[in-house]
């Protein structure tokens, strides 16, 4: 069976083909236009330009991606993209939410209307399971039951899952999702969005020991909160680095341009704040990961959305685990399938496949974990 799927949450306008051959699933195209650059210029998403963007690109990606996956050399040809979808394609898979409202339904109206005019069963899928199902794209032996951890831009969120269409939600955050905290901290330094990757670089530079952050919600439960932080954080900024909100005064307000030019002291203190920032996220992430899996009994976690590209994250999964004396297997999609996407989407639809009429399909900003 082969899927057309589509990703428009967010700031990632995403199609791609995926196919399930004897249980193995296999990415035959996979076309995304950001449009990062635009909200970089913003320090974050402005949701009505996230939307202006997503109606510019929706229709050539879908091209794009159709062509690609029969291997033709005009990219952009809606004939031969037609004819595609009409003889080869066999559904259609959309994120219905979360997201922003307009940015979804760029994505659930197109294809909405391609499943009605091509006559196409259609199958809405939830944006955060299917970030955690990413991963079979390129693992194939996954174990259930396991414990999922999404980190987002958005979301941070525990989930217990006991097969593709089985879950329970085990708690998430209460303000700021992890991904958020890394962008915001990022914005007060004067970086532009998204923060994590480059906080993530400096860090590695720091010496977190350096500076205490605050430890996170040391309770048992599997909530999350990171607004906290984020305040510790900026009163750093604000005390070391002479960052003032009057426009009138100078402070280094310009430390993005070129950390380099700032007195060395200052830059390795930059660096160590990076780390410290890091390692706080990172160990309330691991803690509660891990007293999930044990609560639970899972000997396997997965890992979904953008924060899931951290480096640190991920060691600190292994290193923990083994001071725990547990053996656990630990999945985290490549690179590319971390952040939005709609390889995500298909494999999702494709392990739980449920088409739903089209009256009932409905893009869905507030979309909760049953
Ligand atoms: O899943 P995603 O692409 O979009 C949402 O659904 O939100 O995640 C984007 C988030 C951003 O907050 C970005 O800063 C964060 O993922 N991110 C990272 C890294 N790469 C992306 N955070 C920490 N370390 C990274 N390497
Ligand atoms: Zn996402």
């Amino acid at each position: 069976m082969k899927i057309l799927s589509i990703e428009s949450s967010c700031d990632e306008t995403s199609a791609a083909v995926v196919e399930k051959k004897n249980a193995k699933l296999s990415v035959l195209a996979h076309v995304t236009a950001t449009s990062l650059f635009t909200h970089a210029k913003t320090g974050g998403i402005i949701p009505e330009n996230a939307a202006r963007e997503q109606v510019k690109y929706i229709i050539p990606v879908i091209v794009e991606a159709l062509n690609k996956s029969h291997k033709k050399k005009t990219l952009q040809s809606w004939k031969t993209a037609r004819q595609i979808l009409q003889n080869d394609i066999d559904a259609l898979a959309v994120t219905y939410g979360p997201g922003l409202i307009g940015s979804l339904l760029v994505g659930v109206e197109t294809v909405k209307t391609l499943s009605y005019v091509f006559n196409k069963p259609l199958i809405p899928v939830h944006h955060l399971l299917a970030h955690i199902f990413a991963n079979f794209v390129v693992h194939n032996h996954i174990q259930y039951p396991f414990i999922g951890l999404v980190v987002s831009g958005g979301h941070t969120d525990l989930l217990y899952v006991t097969s593709a269409t089985t879950y329970s939600w085990l708690g998430g955050t209460r303000d700021d999702a992890a991904g958020e905290c890394f962008d915001k901290c990022a914005r007060l330094l004067g970086f532009a969005y998204p923060g994590g990757p480059t906080i993530s670089k400096l860090a590695e530079k720091g010496n977190a020991k350096n500076i205490s952050l605050p430890k996170l919600m040391k309770d048992k439960n599997f909530d999350f909160s990171f607004s906290g932080l984020k305040t510790a954080f900026m009163n750093v900024v604000k005390k070391e680095f002479n960052v003032y909100s009057s426009p009138n005064k100078k402070g280094y307000s310009w430390i993005h341009t070129s950390v380099e030019a700032l007195p060395e002291a200052k830059q390795q203190l930059l660096y160590d704040l990076c780390a410290s920032l890091e390692q706080t996220i990172v160990e309330v992430l691991v803690r509660k990961t891990l007293n999930a899996a044990e609560k639970y009994n899972c000997k396997t976690v997965l890992l979904g959305g953008g924060v899931s590209a951290n480096h640190t994250l991920l060691e600190k999964l292994y290193q923990e685990a083994t001071i725990r004396g547990k053996k656990i297997n630990i999945f985290s999609p490549p690179q590319e399938y971390c952040t939005d996407n709609a390889v995500m989407i298909g494999a999702y639809a494709l392990l739980n496949y449920k088409p739903e009429n089209i009256e009932n399909v409905h893009a869905t900003p507030e979309l909760y974990f049953a």
